[in-house]
């Protein structure tokens, strides 16, 4: 291997590819397909939120009020940090503290400008599918 080429390795390792839950899983819905079961209702705690291995690679952000889940990207619009659950109702970026909105994804303080993007989900019985 060509020293520039081992020197572009090392860098996007040190630059994040990894997330902050130590996942290799990418956030999204990756290879799973509309009808996939993602998780169990009962695996979301309610007024919170759980980060879910979707598919064979992909990961999203439920969020849980009753029997209403809502699915987001977990990937922080600001620099794609896999942003925390929420907790006392807010999801938190921890890198540099980027605030959201559980119900909607929104932004609520900065640096990221813009909110978490939705995944459709429903819930049907006891499961969360993507929609
Ligand atoms: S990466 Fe989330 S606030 Fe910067």
């Amino acid at each position: 291997m060509e020293r520039r080429t081992l020197l572009l390795c090392g860098l996007l390792a040190l630059t994040g590819c990894a997330s902050s839950t130590g996942s290799t899983r990418k956030p999204g819905v990756g290879s799973a397909r509309a009808g996939d079961r993602i998780a169990g209702l009962a695996d979301v705690p309610d007024g919170s939120g759980a980060l879910v291995p979707v598919g064979a690679d992909g990961q999203l952000l439920l969020v849980r009020s009753g029997s209403s889940v809502r699915a987001f990207n977990p990937a922080c619009p600001h620099q794609g940090t896999i942003v925390n659950p929420p907790t006392a109702g807010v999801i938190t970026c921890p890198t540099h503290r980027s605030t959201f909105d559980p119900s909607t994804g929104a932004v609520r303080s900065g640096p990221a400008e813009k909110g978490l993007a939705e995944v459709p989900v429903r819930v049907t019985g006891q499961d969360v599918v993507l929609a």
